[in-house]
């Protein structure tokens, strides 16, 4: 179980995040949707301290922390138990697809090379890519690029993966591998939190979506209880652009 209590967090005088409580279950995909500027990146970036966020907390299991007074080794080893993939790649460019796998494994976890090689390539037959395992970056796709970043992530087996809009600085042809890996590791129980303006793509894997507006959660429910039947203004107002696709 994933507890997040009264996460808050201003820049200047907006506030982003207005003391957010939010809980995941193990193996749930929790999906967070809103218009641009919601908070829904910052809410991320709070969790595994990229931001520090004002006042709260997060318990993953029997591990507590308080975002107010964190230590480093905190830090770090929050850092070991969410993974985070992002809209950029973010790969070492002058490094093959298997050593960026390989990267976290040993310099993090500290195993042996062969340890680390044989579970970088598992992870990267998952997503499809044993054969560009010696590829460096700039020699594969964008949509390559973004499996070898899941496998990366999903290497360090984190208790949560977090997602920032994995799909959105793709070419449309190359969404969809993107999409199938990630629902792959869904399918295989990995607990996610997954940020996306996809809607079809979250409508299919995200077993609780929360609506976030100004920093606050508007809505929550299941993906069917949301999207087809929104309570409030807002949240209508918001599907009604998407409801077209997919109903
Ligand atoms: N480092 C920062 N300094 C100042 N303001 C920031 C910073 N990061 C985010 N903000 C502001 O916080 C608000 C929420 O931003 P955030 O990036 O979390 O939104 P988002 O929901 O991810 O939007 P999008 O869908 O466009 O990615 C925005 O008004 C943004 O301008
Ligand atoms: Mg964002």
């Amino acid at each position: 179980m994933i507890k997040i209590t009264n996460l808050t967090k201003a820049f200047s005088n907006q506030k982003v995040l207005d003391g957010l409580d939010v809980a995941i279950k193990k193996g749930e995909v929790l999906a967070l949707v809103g218009a641009s500027g919601a908070g829904k990146s910052t809410f991320l970036r709070s969790l595994n301290y990229l931001e520090q966020a004002d006042y709260g907390s997060i318990a993953i299991d029997d591990f507590k922390v308080d975002f107010q007074k964190i230590s480093r080794e905190e830090v770090l080893e929050l850092r070991r138990k969410l993974a985070m993939v992002f809209q950029q790649f973010n790969l070492f460019e002058r490094r093959t697809a298997l050593e960026n796998v390989k990267e976290g494994l040993k310099v993090v976890k500290k195993l042996p090379d062969t340890e680390a090689t044989k579970i970088a390539k598992e992870e990267l037959a998952k997503v499809g890519l044993s054969d560009r395992e010696n590829h460096y970056p700039r020699h594969l796709s964008g949509g390559q690029k973004q499996r070898v970043a899941l496998a990366r992530a999903l290497a360090m087996k984190p208790d949560v993966l977090l997602l920032d809009e994995p799909t959105s600085a793709l070419d449309p042809e190359l969404v969809g591998e993107v999409e199938k890996s990630i629902a792959d590791a869904a399918k295989a129980g990995q607990t996610m939190i997954l940020v996306s303006h996809d809607m079809n793509f979250v409508y299919q894997v995200a077993d609780k979506v929360l609506f976030l507006d100004k920093g606050r959660i508007l809505e929550a429910g299941t993906p069917e209880e949301i999207f087809k039947h929104p309570k409030e203004a807002r949240t209508k107002e918001f599907f009604a652009n998407y409801t077209k696709t997919y109903i």
